[in-house]
């Protein structure tokens, strides 16, 4: 078992190896490949650091040289490289190889070079034994440290978010790849901190997909901040036009505790109807409820009450009913 597993992570690693040479060495590779990422902004150094390449556009280039040199095809399917009738899964597209906690490659996703209406902007490994997308983040294994030195962890939507944060040095941080966040993932990110700042794109779908995942964060105990980039503006588009310190300045200043956030945003929407209002503090008092710690549980109670106006001891009881109500 344990060795079929490292069989797969051997078969995993040479089709990075393949993709990074078609991108590095061949004619069509640069032209297309390297230059795409080149004017998106990265560099050389950060482009060999993550392992990105090129999957050509042939229909089974992949595929024919991999049996070539040996490797076996059941395994090539297996790991979600080969489709049916031999056909490469990957075709014309840049490549991001995702890694393990211990640096092995998992899986894939590779992104259109040119818009197209039909087919999506990224493709990625179909579950596979050692490709579980439930309980990856893209990025841990080049952020890990970082993480753990900083005692934060910031979430970010994307693979390009990563690698451009990653080339302003800024290291702490890992993509959900555009789910909202599962438990497995989570538990990942509690081996390194308890801190959780989500960054997410400034647009309505990054706000709703934060607040998504807030219940289940805040049920694991985590602290959870939010920072709201500029509309239309997403970690990599916005470091790469403001530069680190600007960028580092502005996630520092704007981070919001996550309760207060959610708070916030329910109080303008339900401004000055006393219906709307009364299910805003429901939410409010269901989120603070999650929070495993009672006396991170008190004083959220106090400044929510603070915050919206409400009578404190009125919270204190609805809050103590939720958390009852979950027990
Ligand atoms: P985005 O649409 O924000 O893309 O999706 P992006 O990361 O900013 O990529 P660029 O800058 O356009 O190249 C965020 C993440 O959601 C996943 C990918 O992991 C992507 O990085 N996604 C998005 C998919 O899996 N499939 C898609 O078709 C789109
Ligand atoms: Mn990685
Ligand atoms: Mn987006
Ligand atoms: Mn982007
Ligand atoms: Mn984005």
């Amino acid at each position: 078992e344990r060795q079929h597993q490292e069989s797969l992570f051997l078969v995993n690693e040479f089709a990075k190896q393949f993709y990074q040479e078609q991108m590095f060495e061949t004619d069509r590779g640069k032209s297309v490949a390297l230059s795409y990422f080149k004017q998106r902004g990265f560099r050389e150094e950060v482009i060999k650091k993550f392992g990105l390449g090129y999957a050509p556009a042939g229909k089974d280039t992949f595929t024919l040289t991999a049996v070539q040199k040996g490797y076996n095809a059941d395994l090539l399917k297996q790991l979600g490289l080969t489709s049916q009738y031999w056909r490469d899964f990957f075709r014309d597209r840049v490549m991001f190889p995702i890694h393990n906690l211990s640096g092995k490659v998992i899986g894939f996703g590779g992104r259109i070079l040119v818009k197209d209406v039909k087919a999506p902007k990224y493709v990625n490994t179909p579950e596979t034994e050692v490709y579980n997308k439930s309980k990856v983040l893209y990025g841990a294994f080049h952020a890990k440290q970082a993480i753990r030195k900083r005692d934060e962890c910031i979430l970010v939507e994307g693979y390009t978010d990563v690698i451009s944060l990653h080339q302003a040095d800024v290291k702490n941080v890992v993509a959900s790849s555009g789910t909202s966040l599962t438990v497995g993932q989570i538990g990942l990110i509690k081996r390194y901190t308890e801190n959780i700042k989500i960054l997410y794109d400034g647009d309505k779908a990054g706000v709703k997909a934060a607040l998504r995942g807030l219940g289940l964060v805040l049920e694991q105990g985590l602290n959870v901040k939010i920072v709201l980039l500029p509309d239309g503006e997403d970690p990599d588009s916005y470091v790469q036009s403001v530069g680190t310190d600007a960028f580092r300045n502005y996630i520092d200043q704007e981070a919001k505790d996550f309760i207060m956030f959610q708070a916030g945003l329910l109080q303008e929407e339900a401004a000055g109807d006393p219906v709307k209002l009364s299910k805003l503090i429901q939410e409010i008092v269901e989120s603070i409820s999650k929070i495993p710690d009672p006396i991170k549980r008190s004083l959220y109670v106090r400044e929510c009450a603070n915050l919206m106006g409400v009578d404190e001891q009125l919270l204190v009881n609805e809050a103590n009913k939720a958390v009852e109500a979950r027990l």
